[in-house]
């Protein structure tokens, strides 16, 4: 009597639990769904994230100095271990060129530069244009856009200012400024040193 009814019971739960079973299994997965989907939802609302992030500015600021822009772009930086001079005359151009066999070369006052220049049109010069020595084209070419979005925002967060750099000069030409020189000398002796 009492087993009959166990069977029963038994044979009553099989039948439906699959059923139940794949309820509970599909309410489970949509609140699982509705769960992340809220989280993701107040992850991209909350500020705190982005207010952790430093502002393009401030990534712009701290790419231009690891980047070594103002060794040559900012005269007398790298002179001075970056002491000297003050922030608002950074990246304004040098008047003393690079002369090598591609001619001179004169660091731009990027001030003006980018002041000038759209900040899409940066990005594609800044990924495209190989220029003359000693530039690091392939350091800016491998920047990521928002590195370059930074770059961009802080040089302009700064504000145009100086003058403009002298124009290039050929190598079978004279410069009417200083220059150093970037030729290298004595290469035979790289010869002489592996014997
Ligand atoms: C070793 C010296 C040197 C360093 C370091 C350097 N530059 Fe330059 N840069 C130059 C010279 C020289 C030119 C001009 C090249 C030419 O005329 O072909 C130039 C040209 C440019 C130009 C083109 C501007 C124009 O008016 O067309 C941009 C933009 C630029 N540099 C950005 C940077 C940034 C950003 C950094 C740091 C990541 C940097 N440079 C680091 C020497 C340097």
């Amino acid at each position: 009597m009492i087993a009959n009814r166990i069977n029963h019971i038994l044979a009553r739960m099989l039948q439906t639990s699959p059923r139940k079973l794949a309820a509970i299994f599909l309410a489970l997965c949509l609140s699982l769904l509705l769960a992340v989907v809220a989280c993701e939802r107040s992850s991209s609302q909350v500020p705190s994230r982005a207010a952790k992030m430093p502002t393009p500015e401030e990534r712009g600021k701290y790419l231009v100095v690891i980047g070594g822009c103002n060794d040559c772009h900012t005269p007398g930086y790298i002179e001075t271990d970056g002491k000297s001079p003050a922030e608002s005359e950074w990246l304004t151009g040098s008047p003393v060129g690079f002369r090598g066999p591609w001619g001179t070369t004169f660091p731009p006052n990027l001030r003006l530069f980018m002041n000038e220049t759209p900040e899409d049109d940066f990005v594609t010069i800044a990924k495209t244009r190989n220029q003359k020595p000693p530039m690091p084209w392939p350091s800016l070419h491998n920047m990521s856009e928002e590195d370059l979005r930074a770059i961009y925002r802080y040089v302009n967060s700064l504000g145009p200012k100086g003058q403009r750099a002298p124009e290039y000069v050929p190598p079978d030409q004279e410069p009417n400024f200083p220059y150093v020189v970037f030729t290298p000398q004595h290469l035979e002796r790289l010869g002489a040193a592996a014997h």
